[in-house]
């Protein structure tokens, strides 16, 4: 059986994780979030590619360039209220992808309700902590599973 291929992307300001606003988004810095995942990832028989990026550009660059990826999980961060451009770059792909948000954005400031790539995720994982990362991942490996796409 060959390996699932994830792609996650996380977007601006996540490169702060672990300094930035910890009260919210908690205390571990992104290559612990990731080293986490990894492992996780492993048992899993998954291999995660991962992207930070605070330029909106890379992250659409990267969408364009993920056809050997099974499944997509993005934390698109501030760009999850204001972009349209990732909206159509993920338009652009026939990819499935996976919302998610450390916080729950519905219990923040009113513009954070409003996201432009919900409705054409396949699933959003909002206020979880860290964990939303895992639960995206095994999500994503359930959901390639249970397509036949290994079997
Ligand atoms: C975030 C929520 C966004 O509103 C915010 O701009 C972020 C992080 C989250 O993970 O909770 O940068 O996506």
């Amino acid at each position: 059986m060959s390996q699932f291929n994830i792609l996650l992307l996380n977007g601006p300001n996540l490169n702060l994780l672990g300094k930035r606003e910890s009260n919210i988004y908690g205390n571990k810095n992104l290559n612990d979030v990731l080293d986490i995942l990894k492992k996780k990832a492993n048992k899993m028989n998954a291999k995660i590619t991962h992207l930070q990026s605070n330029a909106e550009h890379i992250l659409v660059e990267k969408i364009h360039q993920s056809q050997d990826f099974d499944y997509i999980i993005i934390n698109p961060a501030a760009f999850t209220h204001t972009s349209i451009a990732l909206r159509d770059a993920f338009l652009s792909i026939k990819k499935p992808f996976i919302e998610v948000h450390i916080s729950n954005i519905y219990a923040r400031e009113k513009f954070r309700k409003k996201s432009f790539l919900s409705d054409i995720s396949n699933g959003v994982i909002s206020g979880f902590g860290i964990e939303g990362y895992y639960w995206a991942l095994k999500t994503a490996i359930n959901r390639l599973i249970i397509n036949n796409k290994y079997n």
